[in-house]
């Protein structure tokens, strides 16, 4: 949107003034022959006359300001100053009129279209902030829980040695999960605050993958798996833990929402300026509501199991293709599975 920034007094408004104040002075000039003939030349009554004459001139001039300051400056300002005000007390659904139609804007309408915005701003700010409570408490909750109960069966002396190592097992799990969270939302916090810059390096990417997913055969044998890659040779400078929130994430997910028996594809492919990783799975897939908001802080579809995960894992990715300078689609239908592209831009070392 182009706003004119207009100033207060117009130029026609300008004018108005000078032709007032100008007829206001040529009248008392004009008055001058008049009272001198009428006084035959007596210049005491002259001077009274035209002293009185002033006063009243200039009555009229500040009324004509006062009226003038009253409706162009006391009034927006007012109307600027109550609004700000209910902001400060927390109103954030005050709305302030601009006394002009759009093109003709002046600066107070201006500052009342601003003051408007930084209110529908903070309104969000303020939303997203009770959200963000809701959502972290609602995450720390469910492991603390599982916790407390684990930690207190755990202290039955009669407890079998294989299920005391069962619940040993539980508590890691919700340990791990509190403190995934933690991490999730600093990196998160850190990405969006932009405390997190690129700091690319020469690395072998093709390694690094092949090595992330050596340490995940474990994890596909168990859920039996078949995997599958094409991974190209690639040495360019990298962000190399940024990558590796890509990768996890997009591994991690395929793992979770692909039942036993299914089929996981990873490729990394090289191009001259972007480097092209792609997730495949033939899981649960999802419909296009889901798909929608996978990107939504703390949102998990329906198809997620609530134990796992924290729904920040796509929320990263995003923020961090984004720094990257690239850009990230996703192919899926409810039962067909789901294809992750992540194009990035490939970087220049130490750049
Ligand atoms: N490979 C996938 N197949 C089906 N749904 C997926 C897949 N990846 C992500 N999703 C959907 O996107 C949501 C958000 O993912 P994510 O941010 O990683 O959160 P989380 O893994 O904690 O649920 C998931 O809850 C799920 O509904
Ligand atoms: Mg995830």
């Amino acid at each position: 949107m182009n706003k004119k920034r207009q100033t207060v007094i117009t130029v026609t408004g300008y004018i108005g003034f000078f032709l007032l104040t100008a007829a206001i002075i040529m009248a008392g000039v004009l008055i001058y022959s008049p009272v001198a003939e009428a006084s035959g030349g007596n210049n005491a009554v002259i001077a009274g006359v035209m002293l009185a004459v002033i006063v009243v001139l200039a009555l009229i001039c500040t009324l004509v300001d006062f009226l003038r300051r009253k409706f162009t400056v006391d009034k927006p300002v007012r109307e600027i100053l109550d609004g700000v005000e209910r902001m400060a007390r927390g109103d954030f659904s005050a709305k302030l009129t601009p006394s002009h139609a759009f093109e003709d804007y002046n600066s107070f309408d201006l500052i009342k279209d601003n003051v408007n915005t930084l209110a529908a701003e903070l309104s969000k700010t303020e939303i997203f902030r009770n959200d963000f409570i809701a959502n972290v408490s609602h995450e720390i909750k469910t492991p603390l829980a599982v916790i407390r109960n684990y930690a207190s069966a755990i202290k039955n002396p009669a407890l079998p040695e294989d299920t005391r190592r069962e619940y040993a097992a539980v508590l890691e799990g919700a340990a791990k999960r509190l403190s995934d969270l933690v991490t999730n939302i600093l990196s998160l916090n850190k990405l969006e605050n932009r405390e997190i810059l690129p700091k690319p390096e020469m690395a072998d990417v093709s390694e690094l993958l092949r090595e992330r997913i050596v340490q995940l055969e474990d994890t596909f044998e168990k859920k039996r798996l078949n995997f599958d890659c094409d991974i190209d040779d690639i040495i360019t400078p990298a962000d190399v833990g940024l990558l590796e929130i890509v990768w996890n994430n997009l591994l991690s997910n395929a793992i979770k929402f692909t039942p036993e028996g299914g089929n996981i594809f990873i490729a990394l492919k090289d191009s001259p300026r972007f480097i092209t990783l792609t997730v495949k799975d033939d899981g649960c897939g999802m419909n296009a509501e889901t798909g929608a908001h996978i990107f939504d802080k703390f949102y998990q579809g329906d198809t997620s199991h609530s134990s796992e995960g924290n729904g920040l894992g796509l929320a990263l990715v995003k923020k961090v293709v984004d720094i990257l300078g690239g850009e990230i689609n996703v192919e899926s239908a409810p039962g067909e599975g789901s294809t992750f592209t992540v194009r990035l831009r490939k970087a220049e070392e130490n750049a």
